[in-house]
């Protein structure tokens, strides 16, 4: 007999991260039918099979040996777009997905503060960029994720004098130039979101460096326990934000307008009081021993979601 329950198609390079998504469409009676891309054809006479496509696509991609799945994802997300099919965190969420300077402009747009970014491309853009800045600044990737070339300068002469170590930039030879916010407390917030509305906030703690990917293959790669509530020494704990911050009710704003249905958007409070945002994740992964502890079972809700709204259409 055939299988009736709509196919949610998981367009995806990393199959570490696939387990948890599949087992929350499951659990909500889809089917869950991964679709590398990384490699294989794009055929434009060829209508994309029935379903709901999901852009699982991760800007560290060339990390795994993957070097062709930002590109190739492009050319797939415009076949399916021509072809009229639904996806989730489409060509649009893209662009913010795989570029740090672009995420900066689109928080902008929305009235949300951020940290000063530049990008640059070129050893003596980099440079140059830096001398835009007064105090300490981050060099990052700007097609950035799990914390990729990131390195703390304390101002532009320092920068100038590793220079060698500084320039490391990303596949597409562009890094960005940030202000550094030194956090007032020793952890940054993360928001997710799922379709334009806040579904929890999570602290991570800055103390470990900058790699804050909360996926459990990350804590595993790292080797280190994630939640701990015993010693109260976790890499992530709950954060008390809620909906009603006006912040939220900004990142709510702007992933409704800008096409972001998933999204993890992290900011910093800094010293002087103010909350500075700096990255929009949208190929989000959730902390399965957080979401225990909260009770909140991320993919779930993301596959609830799903069945509510694009499912219903
Ligand atoms: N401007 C900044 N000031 C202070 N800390 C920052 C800043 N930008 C990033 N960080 C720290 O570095 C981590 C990784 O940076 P992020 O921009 O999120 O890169 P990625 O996209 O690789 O996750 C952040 O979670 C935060 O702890
Ligand atoms: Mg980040």
């Amino acid at each position: 007999m055939a299988d009736e329950r709509t196919a949610v198609h998981l367009l995806y390079e990393n199959p570490d991260w696939l387990p948890p998504v599949i087992a929350g469409l499951e659990a909500e009676g889809f089917r869950a039918v991964p679709w590398e891309v990384w490699r294989g054809v794009v055929d434009p006479a060829e209508a994309p099979p029935a379903g709901l496509w999901w852009n699982r696509m991760s800007p560290s991609a060339h990390t795994r040996g993957h070097g062709d799945g930002v590109a190739m994802m492009r050319e797939v997300l415009a076949w399916l777009d021509a072809h009229g099919a639904t996806v989730i965190n489409g060509a649009r969420a893209f662009g913010f997905e795989v570029s740090k300077l672009q995420q900066d402009l689109v928080l902008r747009r929305h009235g949300i503060l951020t940290p000063r970014t530049v990008l640059a491309v070129g050893r003596e853009a980099l440079l140059g960029a830096a001398r835009r800045f007064e105090g300490p600044i981050l060099v990052k990737h700007n097609q950035g994720g799990k914390g990729l070339g990131i390195a703390l300068f304390q101002d532009h002469r320092e920068l100038e004098a590793r220079l060698d170590t500084a320039w490391d930039p990303d596949p597409n030879g562009q890094v960005v130039v940030q202000q550094y916010i030194q956090p007032a407390e020793p952890f940054i917030t993360r928001v997710e979101l799922l379709g334009g509305r806040f579904l929890f906030a999570m602290r991570s703690a800055t103390t470990g460096g900058f790699e804050l990917c909360p996926s459990d293959v990350c804590q595993a790669e790292k080797k280190q326990p994630d939640v701990c509530p015993a010693d109260g020494a976790a890499t992530f704990s709950p954060s008390p934000l809620t909906a009603d911050d006006p912040l939220v009710k900004r990142f709510e704003a702007l992933c409704q307008a800008e096409g972001l249905d998933l999204a993890g958007i992290e900011f910093v409070e800094g010293a002087d009081g103010r909350r500075y945002t700096y990255d929009i994740n949208a190929n989000t992964n959730y902390n399965a021993a957080l979401g225990r502890q909260i009770g909140v079972d991320g993919m779930r809700e993301a596959a609830r979601w799903i069945r509510r709204t694009l499912a219903a259409r």
